[in-house]
């Protein structure tokens, strides 16, 4: 039995320990907003949180979440850097057909955690490993802007 907490929430999983997390969270949990796109770690289309950090649930093994804790697109809202960044989202209209959105909003909400004003730079570098095939990554950098400006406003 592995025993991890997702989204706040205890899970416990009698799954194979090599399975993805990805998998863990979209066929036994049934948190399907993280999406899988290639499977190797190239799309990041998949990344949720483990403790904190974005990674990519295709190539994370379930194993690797034993004991921590785990936060998908599902959960991330009840942070304030997520709601944030979900409202930004929303606010310029970022997606398109959506399917990398789950994953780019992950990130983004990492990177925000890291750095309270990125630059275009920080940006650019902490999102390279998000693909989006619609070509959203202008209003994706808008977004990160404004959530950085709500989240530090008066600091
Ligand atoms: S599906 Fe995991 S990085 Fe593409
Ligand atoms: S919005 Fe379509 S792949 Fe990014």
């Amino acid at each position: 039995m592995i025993k991890l907490t997702v989204n706040g929430k205890p899970a416990s999983l009698d799954a194979d320990p090599e399975m993805p997390l990805l998998w863990a969270l979209r066929e036994d949990l049934q948190l399907t907003g993280t999406k899988f796109g290639c499977g190797m770690a190239l799309c990041g289309a998949c990344t949720v949180h483990l403790d904190g950090q974005p990674v990519r649930a295709c190539s994370t093994p379930l194993s690797a979440a034993a004991g921590k804790k785990v936060t998908t697109i599902e959960g991330v809202g009840s942070s304030k850097t997520g709601r944030a960044v979900q409202l930004a989202w929303l606010k310029l209209d970022v997606p398109q057909c959506g399917y990398c959105q789950s994953g780019q909003i992950m990130s983004a909400c990492a990177l925000l955690g890291s750095k309270a004003r990125p630059s275009d730079a920080d940006i650019d570098a902490a999102m390279s490993g998000n693909i989006c095939r619609c070509g959203t990554y202008n209003q994706v950098r808008a977004a990160i802007h404004d959530a950085s400006a709500t989240l530090t406003k008066g600091a």
